[in-house]
């Protein structure tokens, strides 16, 4: 991933913090000739995380911090405990109480961090590392949600890959939304590919959310300027169990901008797509990564994106993140 240094907002003496993040495979669908996986499975800790993680760790470690804290559905603090690992720097992480799959708390603890379970939702977990850290940052305590605008600059080079892959830009790129930030993080690397006149295509930004948990859905739908949040959200799909992400206004900003559009699917439809990757096509991925096919299907069957069309699903986790789910 570090080979995009030049795109990367970084001076040139920063020294990275990395575990060779990034190259994920883009995997061609057998059923489909136009269809593609992105398998960010294949990151060091199992997830896209981790692309942003090795840049706001390389940051909190130039600036002298001492410790990072994230709040977490499961996958950023798997990524944060290991890069901070790396760092030689303390890991705190929120997470919300019995809804974490079991493989991610297991990476947490595994790489040293300090985990705080919190009564409650995802939602509450993060109001209360930004109560406690955001805005007080003492330089010694570095919050690394993606509010955290690092983040979002290391996730945007899945953008640079896909068109490197490809050789083009894909009609449409797939993203399963939580808290909001990879689908706007993905979006901003294809318009600065586009500024900086390697092409002059960018795809539509289609966003999936789980029915149970759809506020950026429900927003985009209603055409609200404000977050319609969803009280006690609900899904198989932990990663995206989040009922007021942050970053809801840069993920319409993205669907709006390119033209995409946003999609809410059952969790039926998630496991029977996550059943079709891991079967039909051998891609293990855990649940909510599998909402981007569940999306696709309804996509297409509405008519909304053609089959001629170049598709690009954005398999944001790895099966083994997750190994309860019923299917
Ligand atoms: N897929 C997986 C596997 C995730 O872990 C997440 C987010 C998303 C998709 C959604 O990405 O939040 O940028 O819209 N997981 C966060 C976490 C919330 O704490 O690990 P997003």
């Amino acid at each position: 991933m570090w080979k995009y240094k030049l795109m990367l907002p970084v001076k040139r003496d920063v020294e990275p913090v990395s575990l060779g993040e990034g190259d994920t495979p883009l995997i061609p669908s057998k059923s489909h000739r136009r269809l593609f996986v992105k398998f960010e499975g294949a990151n060091p800790t199992g997830s896209f995380k981790d692309r942003g993680m090795t840049l706001a760790v390389t940051i909190a470690k130039y600036i002298g911090a001492r410790s990072v804290v994230v709040a977490s559905t499961g996958n950023t603090s798997a990524s944060a405990a290991a890069y901070a690992a790396r760092a030689g720097l303390e890991c705190l992480v929120y997470l919300p109480k019995g809804s974490v799959a079991r493989g991610k708390l297991f990476q947490a603890l595994l790489h040293g961090a300090k985990v705080v379970e919190v009564d409650g939702n995802f939602d509450e977990a993060l109001e209360e590392v930004v109560a406690r850290y955001v805005d007080k940052a003492s330089g010694h305590v570095y919050p690394l949600n993606s509010v955290n605008p690092w983040r979002l600059e290391g996730q945007k080079t899945i953008a640079f890959e896909i068109y490197q892959q490809l050789g083009f830009v894909p009609d449409n790129v797939i993203v399963p939304v939580g808290n909001a930030g990879n689908i706007y993080a993905i979006w901003k690397g294809f318009r600065e590919l586009r500024e900086v006149g390697v092409t002059d295509r960018v795809p539509r930004m289609i966003g999936v959310q789980a029915e149970g948990a759809s506020p950026v859905f429900k927003t985009w739908l209603a055409k609200a300027d404000e977050l319609v949040p969803v009280e006690g959200p609900y899904t198989v799909a932990t990663a995206i169990k989040i009922g007021r992400p942050v970053n809801w206004l840069k993920a319409l900003t993205a669907v709006r901008e390119s033209k995409g559009f946003m999609l809410s699917v059952s969790d039926a439809m998630i496991v029977e797509a996550l059943k079709t990757l891991a079967r039909d096509e051998g891609i293990g991925v855990e649940p909510a990564s599998a909402a981007p096919l569940a999306g696709y299907r309804v996509a297409v069957e509405q008519g909304l994106i053609g089959r001629d069309e170049t598709t690009v699903l954005i398999a944001t986790g790895h099966a083994l993140k997750d190994p309860e789910v019923r299917f």
